[in-house]
């Protein structure tokens, strides 16, 4: 099963990235599978080691994904790596070995030390619409806009009805992004 997990890595200066990333946690060992543009994947492939955190408060993956994301962090245990102090539980890794024949790559991690600091919560509907949210945004360039938009309107839906304050402001900061985008995308088509 892939789990939806916030992802750090450093690059060769020390600067931290913090990005949402899916990967199998297999026990000994967790699979990434960055896309060639990300920042993660630059950073695993100068710094090759990685956090990958559990972590249950969704405005994090929207904000690491969509913008800025100052995050609070702790250096690892056992790796030169960044803990974010938002997380559940986490996992650092070393890169242990990588294939680049797909647009993604998959990069094998071995698992070299496991932490925790409390329970995860759980969803919501809203705030698994979020991530959904979160995950349609990355990909505004590319998705048909006519279809992006009604996506996003039925998730804005079940924010609205399922949510709180904060995952109301997280799916508000969503569309925002995404107006911005779509509209930048189509003020360049014209030019
Ligand atoms: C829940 C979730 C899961 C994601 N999983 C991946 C993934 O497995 N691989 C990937 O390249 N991007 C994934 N993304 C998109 C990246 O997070 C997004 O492109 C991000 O901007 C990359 O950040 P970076 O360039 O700082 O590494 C995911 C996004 C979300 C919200």
């Amino acid at each position: 099963v892939i789990l939806e997990t916030i992802v750090t890595t450093r690059d060769a200066g020390g600067r931290v990235n913090v990005a949402p990333m899916g990967v199998v946690d297999q026990g000994d060992a967790v699979i990434l599978r960055p896309y060639r543009e990300t920042t993660t994947y630059r950073n695993l492939l100068a710094v090759p080691y990685a956090v990958i955190h559990l972590i249950d408060d969704t405005a994090i993956y929207a904000r690491s994904a969509l913008g800025e994301y100052e995050a609070e962090w702790v250096p690892a245990a056992a790796v030169p790596g960044a803990v974010l102090t938002a997380a559940c539980s986490w996992i650092e890794v070393s890169v242990a070995g990588r294939e680049e024949s797909e647009e993604r790559a998959t990069i094998r991690c071995q698992v070299v030390h496991r932490g925790r600091y409390r329970d995860f919560v759980g969803y919501n509907r809203a705030r698994n619409a979020i991530l959904e949210a979160t995950i349609l945004a990355t990909r505004t360039r590319f998705l048909p806009v006519d279809d992006l938009w009604r996506d996003l309107r039925r998730l804005e839906v079940i924010v609205a009805k399922c949510g709180d304050q904060p995952e109301r402001e997280t799916m508000a900061f969503v569309m925002e992004h995404v107006r911005r985008v779509a509209g930048d995308q189509r003020a360049t088509s014209r030019s």
